[in-house]
């Protein structure tokens, strides 16, 4: 049976990202697969009073079940206001593929989708993106669309180069498709090895910028915007690990770009990252314990703490829910 978003008491991303674009900062897209995920994005943004977006993936909806995932997101409505903060919260599929997948996400009380119509030609990306807007629009949920390819897997795709989103594409893209936000390609990319030893890990912060001047105030999206924390990697390599040359988006590129434009901030990679160190240095410390409470709790916690520092100082979310 079809349910509404505003029934669960979740949001869509229209007045998240017109407050973001007003006040310069990001609202913070990251992902879930689990409880214990969940958890720490909804303790980590009660506490740091931030607005937050929970993503889905198809991954995750092959992982956890789809209808557990939308029951979770019910909950974390409620556990945010047991937590002692209604912050705003939106439910939204990430790297959505098919009109039929996006559809049934909007039936099945998502928020807000994305349509990820990048790997397609132009004029087909346009057509799918559409499609999805006009059904979506008629219940109140929200768009994302994509323009440019990032290097690296993307939904299940991959690309081994960049194909950075071309500023003169994006008002037409904008006009015909009727979205309401747009990810673009500017030199981020999924995953934990972004960069290779020896380059610049920079993002195109004047591609960024020549998008603005297209579209003026429309709300951009980041994805992959992991950092590899330094001391997560070291932490997985000292206890048992192999993640030698993984390395991220410097946070300080981040928090310029969530000044501009940029009004949502993908970040999936970090908090798998942060939990693997927990998982690694307990199992370590701790050999004999088998209670998953005993490694899942302190991976929880990091996550959290993570999470927070995120929003304080690299988004800018924090401090935003009044
Ligand atoms: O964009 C990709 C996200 O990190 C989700 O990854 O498909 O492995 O769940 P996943
Ligand atoms: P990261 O792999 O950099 O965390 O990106 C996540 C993402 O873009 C989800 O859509
Ligand atoms: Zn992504």
């Amino acid at each position: 049976m079809a349910v509404s978003y505003k029934e669960l008491g979740l949001v869509n991303t229209r007045a998240m990202f017109a407050e973001a674009i007003k006040g310069g900062y990001a609202i913070p897209a990251y992902n879930f697969n689990n409880m214990e995920q969940m958890q720490a994005i909804i303790q980590a943004c009660v506490e740091t009073k931030s607005p937050v977006i929970l993503q889905v993936s198809s991954g995750a909806r092959k992982y956890a079940n789809q209808t557990l995932l939308r029951y979770m997101a019910q909950g974390a409505v409620e556990f945010a206001k047991e937590l002692g903060c209604n912050i705003p919260i939106c439910l939204h599929l990430d790297h959505g593929d098919t009109f039929e997948l996006c559809k049934s996400c909007v039936d099945f009380g998502f928020s807000s989708v994305m349509i990820d119509g990048s790997h397609h030609k132009y004029d087909e990306n346009v057509a799918l993106t559409k499609k999805v807007v006009e059904y979506a629009h008629q219940y109140d949920v929200t768009v994302e669309g994509e323009l440019g390819v990032l290097a690296g897997v993307e939904d299940e795709v991959s690309a081994e180069h960049h194909t950075y989103t071309q500023p003169e594409e994006v008002e037409d893209f904008v006009k015909k498709t009727g979205c309401d936000s747009l990810a673009i390609s500017i030199g981020t990319s999924h995953g934990a090895f972004k960069f290779k030893p020896g380059q610049n890990p920079e993002i195109r912060l004047d591609i960024l910028a020549e998008i603005e001047k297209r579209i003026p105030g429309f709300p951009i999206v980041l994805h992959g915007s992991s950092s590899v924390p330094q001391e997560y990697v070291d932490l997985i390599n000292k206890y048992g690990g192999k993640m030698e040359a993984a390395i991220g988006i410097p946070e300080e590129q981040l928090r310029a770009a969530a000044k501009s434009a940029v009004c949502k901030i993908n970040i999936d990679s970090d908090g798998r990252l942060a939990m693997t160190a927990a998982v690694r240095k307990m199992f370590a410390e701790q050999p004999g314990e088998f209670d998953p409470r005993k490694y899942l709790g302190p991976a929880r916690d990091e996550l959290k703490k993570m999470y927070m520092a995120k929003n304080k100082n690299v988004l800018g979310s924090a401090g935003r829910v009044k």
